[in-house]
């Protein structure tokens, strides 16, 4: 199975992903973690941010993704994934039945005051262009198999929504 967490930079997805991957961890689970970030720093970085670019990255990463998959392990990939049609591409290789979608949804807004990284500023000052949300498109999944809110619910509630879910798609 594979856990596909898409939404802005900012929005949350890395911490989700962290803990509920060690929450599974800890149930026993074999389980891996694919960030867009640290994927960025080996296998794709020879890629940037343009249209074609983030297609290669997603593609790559939805392909590493179904091998793990495919021997057990539960995959938890958090990727940006900004487009209706790059999470189609993602579902298409990973296969329909192993592919479960969490948008991780806060507005641009919210995200752009937490700037974590600091990227929003220099994105809105000129410093990065192509930057998602900003001057590079985010469309919203339209029927993700779970949205959480980071702006609405709390931590522990969106980690226990997650952990949940997937547990019962699991088992089902
Ligand atoms: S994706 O669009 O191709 O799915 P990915 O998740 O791999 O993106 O990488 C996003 C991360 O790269 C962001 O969290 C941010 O830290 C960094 N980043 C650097 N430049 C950009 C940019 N122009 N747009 C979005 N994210 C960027």
């Amino acid at each position: 199975m594979v856990i596909w967490m898409a939404g802005l930079s900012g929005s949350g997805k890395s911490t989700l992903a962290k803990s509920v991957e060690h929450n599974l961890h800890e149930q026993g689970y074999l389980t891996q973690l694919l960030d867009g970030d640290n994927l960025r720093t080996g296998i794709n970085n020879n890629l940037g941010f343009s249209e074609v670019d983030r297609i290669e990255n997603i593609r790559r990463a939805a392909e590493v993704s179904k091998l793990f998959a495919e021997c057990g392990i539960i995959t938890i990939c958090s990727l940006i994934s900004p487009t209706i049609m790059i999470r189609e591409m993602a579902k298409e290789i990973i296969g329909t039945d192993n592919y479960f979608e969490v948008f991780v949804n806060c507005p641009l807004e919210i995200c752009e005051q937490r700037d974590v990284k600091g990227l929003y500023a220099k994105a809105r000052n000129g410093e990065i262009e192509q930057f998602t949300g900003i001057d590079s498109p985010f469309e919203n999944p339209e029927k993700p198999d779970l949205e959480l809110r980071t702006d609405l619910e709390s931590l522990e509630q969106c980690q226990r929504r997650l952990l949940e879910s997937i547990l019962k798609r699991i088992k089902n």
